[in-house]
């Protein structure tokens, strides 16, 4: 009811009485008078004055489904946003809602007490100053696939950074750099049989707002944020809802649309990758080469130093800058 409260709000100019909000949405004038109260909480500010009702002056920064709306041209993929102040992971959450909820679900937290990266280590951010969102997707493919979609997130995410002026690139297949500092990581999980996926869990943390001291001590000197690295503080809101028509347009049309091709020529144009010496990170070894090219499928080809090419798949090694800076 507090959402249809805010949106009566939202689409009017002037004060709503509160009869009128009771009415149309038949229940008691104490029953909004209550949320009104708990919206204020939130942070919206909503001046009230006796028989001409209510009025809104401001909407908080928050990441709910009210305030992402009015970005949002999606037809599925973050028509249904499940918002936390503070949560554990909000991968985590979505895989727990998975069996029950609708393709494209999205889980949006204001904070993460366990944020997960790759390869088992933590993602921490502070409060409000990051976009950390997990999509649910529930495609009907070959579980061989999936890792693919990493790199649809990571298009998307430059595209939207594209969109504000700003220029990302993509440290194959799941970081996007600025000036070298990483701001923005990927997390994909998945759940599946041998030849159907169940589910799988797109986690994304965006660095917006973090200032260097921010960061922890041993990830300082290679983790940056688009305000650090770019002195620009762009609205949360808006970057989330750009972000999500730029990933349901990219995976629908050109990932479940057979189209793999523009995700690839995307990713080789803002790749930081091609043409580099890169250290590769393989479960139980480490090799030096230079990355040749990314491949029709998505992978990474690499050449080594005994002049050997090799097809990298996502998911399989940890790919570092030479001098360690990514
Ligand atoms: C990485 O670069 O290691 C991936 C980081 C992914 C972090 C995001 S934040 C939102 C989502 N929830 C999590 O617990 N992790 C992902």
């Amino acid at each position: 009811m507090k959402d249809k409260i805010l949106h009566i709000l939202k689409e009017s100019t002037d004060y709503v009485s509160g009869e009128k909000i009771s009415n149309l949405l038949n229940v008691s004038r104490t029953a909004i008078w209550k949320n009104i109260n708990s919206l204020k909480e939130e942070g919206y500010k909503i001046d009230s004055v006796s028989r001409k009702g209510y009025k809104l002056i401001n909407s908080p920064d928050i990441l709910s489904y009210e305030e992402i709306k009015p970005y949002l041209n999606t037809t599925y993929i973050g028509r249904n946003i499940l918002y936390f102040n503070t949560i554990d992971s909000t991968n985590k959450k979505a895989k727990n809602i998975a069996e029950s909820s609708s393709d494209g679900t999205v889980v949006i937290s204001e904070e993460q007490k366990a944020g997960r990266g790759r390869l088992g280590r933590n993602w921490s951010s502070p409060k409000g100053k990051s976009l950390l969102i997990s999509i649910l997707l529930k495609p009907n493919i070959d579980p061989s696939k999936v890792s693919n979609i990493t790199l649809v997130g990571a298009v998307a995410l430059v595209k939207t950074l594209e969109n504000f002026g700003i220029e990302g690139l993509i440290k194959w297949p799941n970081d996007i750099i600025i000036n070298d500092k990483k701001i923005a990581g990927i997390l994909t999980e998945m759940s599946a049989e041998i030849n159907q996926v169940n589910y799988i869990v797109m986690g994304i943390g965006v660095n917006l707002y973090v200032k260097s001291e921010e960061f922890p001590d041993d990830i300082r000197h290679k983790a940056g944020s688009i305000l650090s690295e770019t002195g620009k503080s762009i609205d949360r809101k808006e970057f989330t809802g750009k972000f999500l028509n730029y990933f349901e347009k990219y995976y629908q049309e050109y990932f479940l649309g057979n189209n793999f091709k523009e995700i690839v020529r995307i990713s080789k144009e803002k790749s930081i990758l091609l043409g580099k010496e890169v250290r590769i990170i393989s479960r139980d070894t480490t090799y030096e080469a230079k990355v040749l090219d990314i491949t029709e499928e998505g992978h990474l080809l690499i050449e080594k130093k005994d002049g050997t090419k090799e097809e990298i798949y996502s998911g399989e090694v940890s790919v570092r800058g030479k001098n360690g800076y990514i």
